[in-house]
């Protein structure tokens, strides 16, 4: 790399780290400290949790690994070990309260600022083209969209807003789009900041299949509903029904029926369910259910990717569905600049080669797949971040949604969970298999 390419990846580096700061401060500054402390779900940590880790982090990586400093508070380390303790029992936790946590989050920033203009970004793997920066970066977007699945948890008035996407006309394209087959390169090898369990680049063999053009809709979803689709076992995997029956699940989580129409919460306002939004909120279970009762079926993830990647022009993998550019915002719903997808349809500068809409942005996509290594896996930096996730009990998700920043999402980012998880940012489309 030349010396002008490693500046330009500072200065990334650089913006990306404030980007998330300002977002992290946003989320921790929009409610009062006791909404910070206590836990608005169990399956969330409180919000000073996320903030002091987000810290500690960033602490352990930049400034302890790659600038060899001493801990400076080496006694909270358990405290914010995520596998130490698990997120139901961190409430009860000695936590560093709201302003000490906020005070230790800027102190650390502060030293790394220093470390980013002295390390060089070459020479070991950890900072060669910067990678450790942007891994923190992405560590802590993540977290920022943790902290966003709280607020949207929490109870109580709005404390967020933000602007709705722009209006667009009701889409009128095609509804699927055939994705021919042959092989295509999945993962990456070259991407600087790309995480451990994207890589690296491999030939996949993919038959050829159809994919919906765009997310299913609430719509869409709503016709399920009304056919009876929660009450027929049919359309369930067998422990997909034994889920829902226990659970009493019959929509997707945060809608309410009032009459005959859906409302839905959503960041602490109440409203109607909008018909041609992509459907958020939905499990694993829910979406397979869906797309069997459609007639289809999810896609694998080798499909969506393949979907979102493959040039048919030049018989190479892009790094995102509408060529190499870095997201802007007219090819994405990204970076919780809305707090919501954007209707079915929109984005026509995001489209992939072939038409495939919002494969970025608004709504992350179940697929098929278990979260599984690439042939040719190593763990880097650290087994926690994926290797020890691997396995038949996560389903991945793709593509991102509108609370991901564009630093934590790409073409190849792969994120996993539970096939019982709704408080994500969880959608999906559907695809079926092609003639051969
Ligand atoms: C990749 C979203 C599953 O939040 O558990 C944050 C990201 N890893 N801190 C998670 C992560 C460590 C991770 N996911
Ligand atoms: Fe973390």
């Amino acid at each position: 790399m030349t010396a002008p390419e490693e500046d330009k990846l500072r200065e990334q580096a650089l913006a990306t780290l404030t980007t998330a700061r300002d977002r992290t401060t946003l989320l921790t500054s929009c409610v009062e400290d006791p909404d910070l402390t206590a836990q608005h779900s169990p399956l969330m940590s409180p919000l000073v949790w996320d903030l002091a880790h987000i810290g500690n982090q960033e602490e352990q990586w930049l400034l302890r690994t790659v600038a060899g400093r001493e801990a400076m508070r080496p006694e909270i380390d358990g405290l914010y070990d995520a596998f130490e303790h698990p997120r139901a029992e961190r409430p009860s936790l000695p936590l560093l309260p709201p302003d000490e946590a906020r005070r230790y989050a800027s102190e650390v920033r502060g030293r790394v600022m220093d470390v980013l203009e002295s390390t060089a970004f070459h020479g070991t793997r950890l900072t060669e083209a910067g990678f450790a920066f942007g891994m923190i970066a992405q560590h802590e977007q993540q977290h920022d969209e943790t902290m966003l699945i709280t607020h949207q948890l929490r109870k109580g008035p709005q404390a967020l807003t933000a602007p709705d996407p722009e209006p667009v006309a009701l889409f009128t394209g095609p509804a699927e789009v055939l994705v021919p087959g042959g092989p295509f390169t999945m993962g990456t090898s070259t991407e600087p900041w790309a995480l451990d369990n994207e890589r690296p680049a491999h030939r996949r063999e993919v038959a050829p299949f159809y994919i919906d053009t765009t997310p299913v809709t609430n719509g869409a979803y709503q016709a399920f509903i009304e056919d009876g689709g929660y009450d027929d076992p049919r359309w369930w995997t067998s422990e997909g029904w034994a889920h829902i029956r226990k659970n009493s699940v019959t929509a997707p989580l945060y809608w309410n029926r009032d009459g005959k129409q859906w409302l839905r919460r959503r960041f602490g306002v109440t409203e109607v369910v909008p018909p041609d939004e992509p459907v958020l909120h939905v499990c694993w279970y829910e979406a397979d259910a869906y797309a069997r009762w459609a007639g289809r079926r999810l896609p694998t993830e080798a499909e969506w990717e393949k979907a979102a990647r493959h040039d048919p022009a030049g018989c190479r993998s892009m790094r995102y569905p509408w060529g190499d550019a870095d997201p802007a915002p007219e090819h994405a719903n990204l970076g919780q600049r809305h707090l919501r997808p954007a209707p079915a349809g929109s984005y026509p500068e995001g489209e992939s080669p072939l038409g495939v809409r919002q494969l970025i942005g608004d709504v992350w996509e179940w697929t098929a797949s278990d979260f599984l290594p690439y042939p040719g896996f190593q763990a880097f930096p650290y087994k926690e971040y994926s290797e020890v996730f691997f396995g038949p009990e996560y389903k991945v998700l793709r593509g991102g949604a509108f609370a991901v920043d564009a630093v934590a999402c790409r073409g190849t980012f792969r994120n996993w969970d539970y096939p019982i998880r709704r408080q994500i940012f969880s959608g999906f489309r559907t695809a079926r298999s092609g003639d051969v």
